[in-house]
């Protein structure tokens, strides 16, 4: 199978982590980018996990820096979950420099370059990829498909009513919902079959000796326990599962909607299934969890 170009867009994060190294190590992704932008901490915190990630994989892919901060709003970062540093308190060895430009400039250009359509994964507040597409709406047209792990049916993880990412920024994610583009969306409610119990998390101990992949388990391990759950999601590398094993997942088109008013709704998504004509996005409802785990391992451990 001829590999798909992908730009990766995040905020690492420890889940972002692991999307990251997930899709390093997987053959179905050439990835052309990684661009970053402030979410689960900031911009300089972000920025410095992605380039030290790349050099943990062994990989020789360009990292640039994007948004501080929301289209609209102040910046609000979730050290609750991610820790002061964004990986959970484990610290790796520093990565290279960051390449010149800045994200939404350099998503651009790759979309201008590109001989074919580009994959874009949206894995934080999705500022970046929409002030890309503000800047040139044309680009629209050389996207092949925009995944993002953002929103929810129902319920939120950072407001009673909004996920983290659509929170951070609802602007740019109606900007990627009305531009007209492929768009697959993995919802809290899919990422939240992919729990990181401790059985699933000493099967991944166990897939491999690499340090890469107990370099993941450690971050894994140094998340907070989840306040209800039985182990905290790994929300983001659903996103590029879907790309790399689609047959993991069930899915089925949708008009998703998300609130900008200021107050307790703001970055509320609604997801009303709706025919392939009038849907916006193909939203993910069902997980296998244990082959996206086994997927998980068979990865990582391929990395050094
Ligand atoms: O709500 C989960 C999302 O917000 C994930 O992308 C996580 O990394 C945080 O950015
Ligand atoms: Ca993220």
């Amino acid at each position: 199978m001829t590999p798909l170009p992908v730009i990766i867009d995040c905020d690492p994060g420890t889940d972002d982590a692991i999307a990251l190294l997930l899709a390093l190590a997987s053959p179905e992704i050439a990835l052309q980018a990684i661009t970053v932008v402030g979410g689960n901490v900031g911009l300089e915190h972000t920025l410095a996990n992605a380039l030290a990630l790349v050099e943990l994989a062994g990989a020789r892919v360009p990292v640039h820096a994007g948004a501080a901060r929301p289209i609209r709003g102040e910046f609000t970062s979730a050290p609750r979950a991610h820790g002061e540093n964004g990986l959970a308190g484990v610290t790796l060895p520093p990565g290279g420099g960051a390449a010149p430009g800045l994200a939404a400039e350099i998503i651009r250009a790759h979309l201008r370059a590109a001989p074919a359509p580009l994959t874009l994964v949206g894995i934080g507040p999705a500022t970046n990829l929409a002030l890309a597409l503000l800047a040139e709406p044309d680009l629209a047209g050389n996207i092949a498909q925009i995944v993002l792990m953002s929103g929810a049916r129902a319920g939120g993880n950072v407001t009673a009513a909004a996920e983290f990412n659509a929170w951070s920024d609802p602007e740019a994610l109606a900007v990627l919902l009305a531009a007209g583009c492929p768009l697959t969306l993995a919802p809290l409610d899919l990422t939240h079959q992919a729990l990181v119990t401790p059985s699933r998390l000493a099967r991944l101990r166990a897939a491999g000796t690499g340090a890469a992949l107990a370099t993941a388990c450690a971050i894994l391990a140094a998340q907070p326990p989840h306040p209800t759950l039985p182990g905290p999601p790994l929300h983001d590398p659903c996103a590029l599962a879907w790309l790399i094993r689609p047959a993991l997942f069930t899915a089925r088109p949708a008009f998703v909607a998300v609130s900008c008013a200021e107050g307790a709704m703001r970055g509320q998504t609604t997801i009303a299934p709706a025919p392939e004509e009038t849907a916006n996005a193909l939203v993910l409802e069902t997980l296998d969890a244990d082959g996206f785990f086994a997927l998980l391992g068979e990865r990582l451990s391929r990395l050094p």
